[in-house]
């Protein structure tokens, strides 16, 4: 386990996935009703982008920072709000901070929803609790835990309030995270078949990412979405040239959404302004 995160935070893979993260913690706050977030593979919660690691890479300066340097079109500019403010009011400190998974949770959930983390690696687990558990916003309400993620979606689902987002989203740093993916979303949908689940890949090795959308297709779960942004036009086995989002469950407004979302952003996220987004459904309603 060397993934780390940090050298990775706010890059344009980052912005799509947690884009999407805030539309879907966006609906699912309409009703009253509390839900729950499983974040199963969580990641150090929260990252200084002026810190060696993020500064190693300058990832985030073709991500978050296009963005937020960036004037939006209406309603891609609404749509995005509740993300892009969550990220501004880290920054309020004057230290340039970027939400991971949890802290965008954590801003954008209710007192009276839970958020479940999952983190294997010691040195990051030990990151997550200081930073997210030690919020007083996460009191009472936020529980991180040194579980493998793939095994939590067994033992954690279904939630107790039966409403809530499942979000996957390993590292691929070792062969067959694709299958597990797959094998994930099987189980996870077993226990939890009304829950939105949301699973993030990397589009490096098109073989590789076509085979996975036919495992998920031909799982045959009602209501399947795909997304997938490119935003470099030169491929290779080792760079990561695009990234996508399977999501089952997906609230009825958010392939609309994310449509306005990326086709907005992606020309900020590509290395040659010619991003290209793609959303699309693998299965329909069933
Ligand atoms: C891509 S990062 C997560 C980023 C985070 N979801 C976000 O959006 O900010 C993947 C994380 O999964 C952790 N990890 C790897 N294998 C795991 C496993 N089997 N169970 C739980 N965590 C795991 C890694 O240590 C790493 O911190």
């Amino acid at each position: 386990m060397n993934y780390r995160h940090a050298f990775h935070a706010g890059n344009p893979a980052d912005v799509m996935k947690h884009a999407a993260l805030a539309r879907v913690l966006a609906y699912l706050g309409r009703k009253d009703t509390p839900y729950r977030v499983l974040d199963t593979h969580a990641g150090a919660g929260l990252y200084d982008l002026d810190g060696a690691s993020a500064q190693r890479t300058g990832e985030a300066e073709a991500g978050i920072e296009a963005v937020l340097a960036a004037t939006l079109p209406d309603p891609a500019a609404a749509l995005l709000a509740p993300y892009l403010d969550a990220v501004r009011a880290l920054r309020s400190s004057g230290r340039r901070l970027y939400p991971g998974s949890p802290a965008l949770a954590l801003a954008l959930t209710r007192p009276q929803d839970q958020l479940l983390l999952c983190e294997l690696h010691k040195d990051e687990r030990a990151k997550l609790e200081k930073r997210i558990g030690a919020d007083p916003r996460a009191k009472g309400r936020v529980k991180v835990l040194a579980q493998d993620g793939w095994q939590a979606l067994s033992a954690h689902l279904p939630p107790r309030e039966r409403r809530g987002l499942v979000l996957v989203d390993p590292p691929f740093e070792e062969p067959g995270e694709f299958q597990r993916m797959v094998a994930g979303l099987e189980a996870a949908h077993r226990r939890f078949a009304t829950g939105i689940l949301m699973l993030w890949y990397p589009i490096k090795d098109l073989r590789a990412v076509d085979a996975f959308r036919r495992d998920v297709a031909r799982l045959g779960l009602p209501k399947t979405l795909k997304v997938e942004l490119d935003f470099a036009t030169v491929r290779s086995l080792d760079t990561l040239s695009g990234s996508g989002l399977i999501i089952v469950n997906p609230p009825f407004t958010l392939a609309d959404e994310l449509k306005t979302i990326l086709n907005a952003i992606a020309p900020l996220l590509a290395r040659d302004g010619k991003g290209r987004a793609r959303v699309g459904w693998l299965t329909a309603a069933g």
